[in-house]
């Protein structure tokens, strides 16, 4: 986590300092983009070509929504965010330098919570801090009950996760990603399991958390009114190897509550221009 974000998360949280983790060898190059695809194109193997010269720039701290038809490659563009897959042409950069697995700067949440099923909701979070052997047990425990507070979730670490509902799964899930500090965010359908109430709980958490941790974040949705809420802008893909059909900036005053901000008449007139896109987009299949 920038340390500006760290300091603002600090004073605005009644928790003691947590010791930093190291940071990454190389500092970030002086760039605006926190994330850029440069002219990149994919195909599986085998396969049909996914992207073809697919261009996209994300700003530090922005919340960028991802919509498109089913199969237009919206996981397989988190796939090469991630640096899981490599484009075949273009290039991929994270905070200015080229991506590959691993970087410290970088968090995934996906669709299903994955916790693994004998460790408790407190270990599950503590999991990628002893993996990375840089605290103390002492200090990884601290900062793992941290985080859980910060979700929530601050009695349920000693409760295993067939214990806990769908929703606080998913939020021992967010917790374990925010724990190890990514500066870049990458969620794909996070909360599509969830149900509606669930699922509308976790949209104002994360923008709760967004809004303290200043994550650059891609979020991959099928909702356009969950794309609306959480966005900064939405991109809408076209059917592969389409690319970017159109991209809409959302203009909607911050912090936002679902209860005010869908009462909004400019939330539905996003709404009703990126359902026209999504239907162009199936339609061009
Ligand atoms: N591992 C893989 N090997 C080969 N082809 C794949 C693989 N994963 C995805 N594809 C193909 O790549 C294309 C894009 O798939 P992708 O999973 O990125 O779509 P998506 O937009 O995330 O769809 P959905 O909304 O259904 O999750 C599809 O044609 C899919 O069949
Ligand atoms: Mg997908």
């Amino acid at each position: 986590m920038p340390k500006k974000n760290l300091d603002f998360f600090m004073t605005n949280n009644k928790i003691p300092p947590l010791p930093s983790l190291p940071q990454p060898s190389q500092p970030p190059a002086v760039q605006a983009a926190a994330l850029s695809l440069d002219q990149v194109s994919f195909a599986w193997p085998g396969g049909q070509q996914v992207f073809d010269a697919l261009s996209l720039q994300v700003r530090a701290g922005e919340f960028v929504a991802i919509l498109g038809p089913s199969g237009c490659g919206k996981s397989t563009l988190l796939n090469l965010l991630s640096g899981f897959q490599q484009p075949a042409g273009g290039n991929i950069r994270i905070n200015g330098n080229a991506v590959r697995p691993e970087m410290p700067e970088l968090g995934y949440v996906f669709q299903s919570p994955n916790l693994f099923p004998w460790l408790s909701a407190l270990d599950n979070v503590r999991f990628g801090l002893r993996m990375a052997q840089r605290l103390s047990a002492a200090e990884q425990i601290e900062r793992a009950q941290s985080y859980l507070a910060l979700v929530g979730l601050a009695d349920a670490g000693h409760k295993l996760p067939h214990q806990l509902s769908g929703g606080m799964q998913q939020r021992v899930s967010l917790a374990r990603t925010l724990v190890l500090e990514p500066s870049v965010l990458l969620m794909d359908e996070p909360f599509a399991a969830l149900d509606a109430i669930s699922r509308n709980a976790m949209n104002e958490e994360t923008l709760r958390l967004w809004s303290k941790l200043g994550q650059t974040t891609v979020f991959i949705t099928h909702d356009i009114d969950e794309a609306v809420f959480l966005a900064d802008r939405v991109v809408v893909l076209d059917p592969a190897p389409g690319g970017i059909r159109g991209i809409v900036d959302i203009d909607l005053p911050r912090p936002r509550s679902l209860a005010a901000t869908r009462r909004l008449p400019r939330f539905a007139d996003y709404r009703n221009d990126l359902m026209d896109q999504i239907t162009q987009a199936t339609q061009s299949a």
